[in-house]
């Protein structure tokens, strides 16, 4: 099985670097010469909770060098899934498998545009990665991860993408309702990544202060409202006890957020909070504190 990953970010580094680890036919793909060049000549670092480590793992810009693959892991910003998605088409063969882990709602959907909903799989990930430099990341958090097919169905690929995982060690399980998944996991973002990108704190000292638990808080709170009016089944009882518990268990963590923001790059928090102001508005149901977050990312963004 020849795996691709799209985008040598944090998360998408971690995955080529865990893979690479297990022996697997490993590639990344991205479009940034200089970091690509970078990686060619030094390796790609890893420290943290998987060791030091200084791999060779192949990395390229230019598709055409990789040829073909099974499994194409689209691990780009939210706003590129379009022209990542484009980018790796040709290595789309009759039987590969593209898989979306990325935060926010509407990769799967950009995905499947390009190459149907029949090659794609959507799903999530806890891991946590943090990019301390060009080429090197630091592995912050183990997590679950968590794959579905489109349709709900429980297929062969399923169960023969989570062995591949998990013979590179990394624990997968399956859903028959990745739009819960989905948006189980964007009420998790919705509360901590623009609060951690305003305030600069890592996820765990959200819980620190009354004013970043509270405005936390209303966040998901405006999140379920909308979540509930669009007859998605949470995969959790309580959405408030749920990112409590996500800050408390990825406390050290800087969030994806607050990373871009300290690497002045876009943020997705228009594929966060802002999907929430919209689909609020659809609806007719008031979201004030998804919209201020969504402007004062905005505007960090420009500052
Ligand atoms: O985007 C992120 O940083 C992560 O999805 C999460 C769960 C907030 C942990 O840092």
């Amino acid at each position: 099985m020849r795996v691709v990953i799209v985008g040598a970010g944090a998360m998408g580094s971690l995955f080529g670097f865990l893979f690479y680890k297990a022996g697997k036919d490993v590639w990344l793909l991205d479009n940034h010469p200089g970091l690509t060049r970078h990686i060619q000549k030094n390796g790609l670092r890893v420290e943290g909770i998987s060791g030091n480590h200084n791999v060779p793992i192949p990395i390229t810009t230019n598709v055409d060098d990789i040829e073909w693959s099974d499994l194409i892991i689209i691990f780009v910003k939210a706003y590129d899934t379009p022209q990542a998605i484009l980018d790796a088409k040709p290595l789309v063969g009759q039987d590969s498998v593209v898989i979306t882990f990325q935060n926010g709602i509407g990769n799967a959907d950009a995905i499947v545009k390009t190459v149907g909903k029949q090659k794609t799989i959507a799903g999530t990930t806890a891991h946590g990665a943090t990019v301390l430099g060009p080429g090197h990341i630091r592995h912050a958090g183990t997590g679950e991860t968590v794959i579905g097919e489109l349709n709900g169905k429980r297929t062969g690929r399923l169960e023969r993408i989570r062995a591949f995982f998990e013979s590179a060690e990394i624990t997968v399980n399956i859903t028959h309702d990745v739009s819960s998944l989905l948006w189980s996991k964007l009420l998790i973002n919705v509360g901590i990544n623009p609060l951690t990108g305003i305030t600069g704190l890592p996820n765990g000292a959200l819980l620190d202060f009354k004013e970043t638990r509270e405005i936390m808080h209303g966040a998901v709170n405006e999140a379920r409202g909308v979540v509930s009016c669009k007859g998605i089944q949470l995969m959790y009882e309580d959405p408030l006890q749920k990112v409590d518990s996500v800050c408390q268990a990825t406390c050290g963590n800087i969030s994806s957020m607050l990373q871009d923001l300290r690497n002045r790059k876009k943020t997705e928090i228009d594929f966060i909070n802002g999907v929430i102001v919209r689909e609020g508005d659809k609806a007719g149901i008031e979201t004030p504190i998804n919209q201020v977050l969504t402007h004062l990312i905005h505007l960090c963004e420009n500052l």
